[in-house]
């Protein structure tokens, strides 16, 4: 059920700080648990300061408890993430993590974990981890 992530990523959207881009985003994360970890993009007047929604959301899961104490399985079952400025809410381009995020989620989800990106309308593609970032480098490198 991929609502009730669309629904907790809209909440913690609305919650975004984001007075410079106005680009708000947020993101949903259901992980093992079943729960669901949140987080929104917080800017800084420092600009390069700033924390992209994703970043907020693996903060929220490893606060939580579920991080991977000793490395067990990956945490991260699937993620959506949706982003918009609500001046152009009717934007049609798909909000993909960025880069360092997307090594971020690769640090606690498997290849095939899907990275759900979405608009205000709904889910608009899904992808895995593995097509967002192919080839990637993680924990296994330095076991
Ligand atoms: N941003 C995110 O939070 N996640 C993404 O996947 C893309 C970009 C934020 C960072 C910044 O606050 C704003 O969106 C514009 O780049």
């Amino acid at each position: 059920m991929v609502e009730d992530l669309f629904e907790a990523a809209l909440a913690a959207r609305g919650n975004a700080y984001a007075p410079y881009s106005r680009f708000k985003v947020g993101a949903a994360i259901r992980s093992r648990s079943g729960r669901i970890h949140v987080g929104c993009n917080v800017e800084n007047a420092a600009y390069p300061v700033g924390t992209c929604a994703e970043a907020g959301a693996i903060s929220a899961m490893i606060s939580a408890g579920e991080g991977t104490a000793g490395r067990g399985p990956a945490p991260i079952i699937e993620i959506l993430v949706l982003g918009w400025s609500d001046a152009r809410p009717d934007a049609s381009e798909l909000t993909t993590p960025c880069g360092g995020c997307r090594q971020r989620i690769r640090e606690f989800a498997g290849g095939s974990a899907p990275i759900h990106i979405a608009g205000p309308e709904g889910v608009r593609r899904t992808f895995t981890l593995e097509e967002l970032l192919p080839q990637s480098f993680g924990p296994e490198n330095l076991a």
